[in-house]
C-alpha cells in the first residue's frame, strides 16, 4: 500500500493489521505513553472543503506521533490555479513525508498521488472517504461485533462515505443493505468492485426494507459539500429517508446507530436518535484519531511500534 486513495488500495489482511495497530495506539494514548515514532516527520494537509474532524484528527494525530502537520487550504496555495496539481505534489514531496488531501473531485487527489513521491491519503473526495470507513469498522470491531454476521443498513445518499463503507464491508464479508432514493444509488463502478470482492450487497429504494432486522443503521447528510445548489431537490428526494425512532424500531432491538458527522439534526437523522442510547457517533469520531495514526504509520513504514 503506497497511497490510501480508496479502500480498494487495501487487502483484508491490511485492514485487520490496521485495526490491531489502531487498538494499540489508542490504548497507548490513554495510558499516557508518549512514544514518538514520527519525530522529525511532517504531513501536509490540503483542504478544498470544510472540515472539523478530519483536520483536527490529522493534526492532533501527527502531534501525538511526535511529528508535525501543516494545514494548507487549497485556495491559499492556489491548487490547480497558481500552480498545477502535479507541481504542488512534486514540491511538497521534497519537504514533507506524507500528504493528505480533501478534494472536490476524486481526480484531484488521484493526480496528487500520481505525481507525489511520498504517500498520499484521501481525506474525502466526491468518490470515497476511506479514513472514515476504517474508523467506523474499527469502532464495531473494538466493540467485539462479529463483522461477518452483523447486518449493516445504509439509509440515504449512496455517495462517498457509503462507497467506502461498501468496499470495506465487502473486504470484511459484512452483509450490507443500501436504501437510497431512485437516482442516488452507489456509483456503478463501486457496485461492480463490491461484487468483484464477493460482497453481499442489497440495493433498495425502501428505507424500511433495509432497516428491518438490521444490527447497525448508518446515515449521512443529504446534501454533501459541493452539492449546495441541489439542496431543494435533494431535501424533497430524501424526505422519506430520515433515520428516526420509527425506522430504528424496525431494526434489531439495541441496533447501533452510526453517522460520519457533521449531522443536520432534523434532516437525515432526528435529534432523539442522534443523541440517543443506541448512537455511537462520538466513538466513531474519537476513533478517527487513532485509525488515521495507524494509516500514517503503515504508509511511512513505521507500523512496528
Ligand atoms: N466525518 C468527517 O470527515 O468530518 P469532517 O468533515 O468534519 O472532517
Ligand atoms: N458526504 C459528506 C461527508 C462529510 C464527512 C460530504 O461529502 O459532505
Amino acid at each position: 500500500m503506497n497511497h490510501l486513495l480508496s479502500i480498494r488500495d487495501l487487502r483484508r489482511e491490511d485492514v485487520l493489521s490496521l485495526f490491531r495497530l489502531t487498538a494499540t495506539l489508542k490504548a497507548r494514548q490513554k495510558s499516557g505513553d508518549r512514544t514518538a515514532p514520527l519525530a522529525g516527520k511532517s504531513i501536509a494537509l490540503i483542504f478544498e472543503k470544510q472540515s472539523l474532524r478530519t483536520r483536527v484528527t490529522f493534526e492532533v494525530g501527527m502531534t501525538q506521533l511526535g511529528g508535525a502537520a501543516i494545514y494548507l487550504p487549497a485556495q491559499e496555495i492556489g491548487l490547480g490555479e497558481r500552480e498545477s496539481i502535479p507541481d504542488v505534489a512534486r514540491n511538497l514531496s521534497r519537504w514533507v513525508d506524507l500528504i493528505a488531501a480533501r478534494t472536490l473531485a476524486h481526480a484531484t487527489v488521484a493526480t496528487l498521488a500520481a505525481h507525489a513521491t511520498v504517500p498520499v491519503i484521501n481525506a474525502l473526495s466526491d468518490l470515497e472517504h476511506p479514513c472514515q470507513a476504517l474508523a467506523d469498522f474499527f469502532t464495531l470491531w473494538e466493540r467485539g461485533v462479529d463483522l461477518g454476521r452483523t447486518r449493516l443498513a445504509w439509509i440515504g445518499d449512496g455517495n462517498n462515505v457509503c462507497h467506502s463503507l461498501l468496499l470495506l464491508a465487502a473486504l470484511l464479508a459484512t452483509p450490507m443493505a443500501v436504501a437510497t432514493p431512485p437516482g442516488y444509488a452507489p456509483a456503478p463502478e463501486i457496485q461492480a468492485a463490491v461484487r468483484a470482492l464477493g460482497g453481499h450487497l442489497k440495493l433498495t429504494t425502501d428505507p424500511r426494507e433495509a432497516a428491518e432486522g438490521a444490527d447497525v443503521l448508518y446515515t449521512d447528510v443529504w446534501v454533501s459539500m459541493g452539492q449546495e445548489a441541489e439542496r431543494a431537490t435533494r431535501l424533497e428526494a430524501f424526505r422519506r429517508y430520515q433515520v428516526n425512532e420509527r425506522l430504528v424500531g424496525l431494526a434489531k432491538p439495541g441496533a447501533l446507530v452510526m453517522h460520519c458527522l457533521p449531522a443536520r439534526r432534523g434532516e437525515e437523522i432526528t435529534e432523539a436518535v442522534l443523541d440517543g442510547p443506541q448512537s455511537i457517533v462520538l466513538e466513531q469520531s474519537e476513533n478517527r484519531l487513532h485509525a488515521q495514526k495507524a494509516v500514517i504509520l503503515h504508509l511511512t513504514g513505521s507500523g512496528d511500534v
